[in-house]
């Protein structure tokens, strides 16, 4: 029997992924001190009540509520408590201390990951969080390691399971939103308050820390353009699907370069977009997340696995546990977080991308002309359209959309008609996609047709990436 020397290991929290890191921990430990060259110790676990029943059944003489003492201890602290504080202070104590840190914590990173690193690379501590995005999905080490020597030019990430596993019930079986949402919620993949899903705050923040890392730039949180899936409606799924379309919730981090300064800056931003049936990411089914990756030299990578889960999570944990530990075996200062490429984060307005417009006209002469000239007037080319048949109940006068997203209109539903007198009309429905336009561009495009009497309804307009 091989007699290592100890790292002493201190974990904070045993929740969902915490009570599974230490159970495989325990369960582990020789494989994982053969595999480091020194033993992995757990010497305590913090928790906020040490009575409270666990998931998994662990030694009861482990718990605390003196989580500081603890992490005074240690040679790595395992922060999985989640929230901002007292995260953020345990993780810069911990640093401090000299001790390596391994986190889960999106939320964290996004919101302070510029102090946490900087901590970390002042003390030569390390800090670690293959777990903060993606859950078990490696995907940071092959950003921040496998792919440093290449460009990366976009990542495509479905990285929030619930939406995901809302949009395909969707899909699949022709749901409405509320309907799949109660499906989420019934089977435990949506949250009690599913606002930071459904709304795009969990997807926001894992895209401001992979466009971080795959940018080599500072990208706060607050600068990444945010939608929800909460206005997709069943109609537009549909419409997707007949198309040859799947509707995905995407968090897209982008090198684009301005047009007439020829300046680099990043995109990042998360909404929902239509995705072509034959693109890897559309076969992402129910609560799984994928990461799509283009890089200049390596091409077309896709990372697919699970985005959360206690038990998946946690090997993604471990895994950061066992880098940290051969770190501290081999010694030498940690290896600090490359931000060197200063690339400003774009407006959204200036991100040039597809889209499908949705529109109900009058079916009459010269109608096809007067759209096809506005669009030409905005400078916004047109890819492909569909015309079919509707009689509807329309408004005599025009009527405006009535979209989301404040600088684009390029949101995803949503009409007000606005006439006074609603009248019956022959209408067509036109199904537009365009070639790249900026959001800018369109959104003056979609005020446009809103604003012309030929127009009825601007049903929906939607962003089609992954071309
Ligand atoms: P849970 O809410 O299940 O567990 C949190 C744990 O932290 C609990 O054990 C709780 O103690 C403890 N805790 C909370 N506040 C304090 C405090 N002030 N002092 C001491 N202990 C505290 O969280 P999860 O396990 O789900 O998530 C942990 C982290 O992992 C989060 O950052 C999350 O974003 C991230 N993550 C989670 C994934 C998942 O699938 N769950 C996937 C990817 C990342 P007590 O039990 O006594 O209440
Ligand atoms: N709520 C998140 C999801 C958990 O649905 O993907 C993982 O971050």
């Amino acid at each position: 029997m091989i007699e290592y020397r100890n790292l002493k290991i201190a974990l904070l929290g045993a929740g969902s992924v915490g009570s599974r890191v230490a159970q495989l921990l325990l369960e582990h430990g020789d494989e994982l001190a053969s595999r480091v060259g020194a033993g992995l110790e757990l010497v305590g676990i913090a928790v906020r009540d040490v009575d409270a029943e666990r998931d998994v059944s662990l030694p009861k003489e482990l718990f605390t509520t003196d989580a500081e003492s603890l992490i005074l201890s240690a040679d790595i602290v395992i922060e999985l408590m989640g929230g901002i504080e007292p995260a953020r202070s345990y993780i810069l104590e911990a640093l401090n201390s000299g001790a390596d840190v391994v986190t889960g914590n999106k939320a964290l990173l996004a919101l302070h990951g510029t102090e946490l690193f900087a901590a970390a690379e002042q003390v030569g501590a390390q800090l670690y969080y293959e777990a903060a995005a993606g859950g078990a999905i490696p995907i940071i080490r092959p950003l921040r390691d496998s792919l440093a020597g290449d460009r990366v030019k976009r990542i495509l990430g479905i990285v929030n399971g619930t939406t995901n596993f809302i949009l395909d019930r969707m899909d699949v079986d022709g749901d409405t939103l509320e309907g799949a949402l109660a499906t989420a919620t019934a089977l435990g993949y949506a949250e009690a308050d599913p606002t930071a899903d459904i709304e795009g705050y969990d997807a926001a923040q894992k895209a401001a820390i992979l466009a971080r890392l795959a940018f080599h730039s500072e990208v706060p949180v607050g600068a990444v353009h945010r939608e929800g899936i909460t206005s997709v409606t069943a109609e537009q799924v549909e419409r997707a699907r007949r198309a040859g379309y799947v509707v995905k919730l995407l968090a897209i981090c982008e090198r684009v370069v301005d047009p007439v300064t020829g300046e680099e800056g990043i995109s990042a931003r998360v909404h929902p977009a239509l995705v072509s049936r034959l693109h890897p990411l559309a076969a992402v089914h129910g609560a799984k997340n994928a990461v799509f990756v283009e890089a200049e030299a390596a091409g077309d990578l896709m990372f697919y696995g699970a985005g959360a889960g206690g038990l998946e999570t946690a090997s993604a944990v471990l895994g950061d546990l066992v880098s940290a530990a051969r770190r501290h075996v081999a010694g030498g200062p940690g290896v600090g977080e490359s931000f060197t490429a200063y690339l400003p984060v774009v407006d959204i307005g200036k991100v040039q991308t597809r889209y499908q417009i949705t529109l109900e006209v009058v079916d009459a002469t010269g109608v096809l002309a007067t759209i096809a000239g506005i669009f030409s007037d905005h400078d916004v080319s047109v890819e492909t359209l569909e015309q079919s048949s509707a009689t509807g109940r329309t408004p005599a006068s025009s009527a405006t959309a009535a979209t989301g997203a404040a600088h684009t209109g390029a949101a995803h539903t949503g009409v007000a008609a606005h006439g006074e007198q609603a009248s019956d009309h022959i209408t067509a429905t036109l199904v537009i996609v365009t070639h790249r336009a900026s959001e800018q561009a369109l959104a003056a495009t979609v005020a446009s047709l809103a604003g012309n009497t030929a127009v009825a309804r601007v049903t929906s307009v939607m962003r089609v990436e992954g071309a």
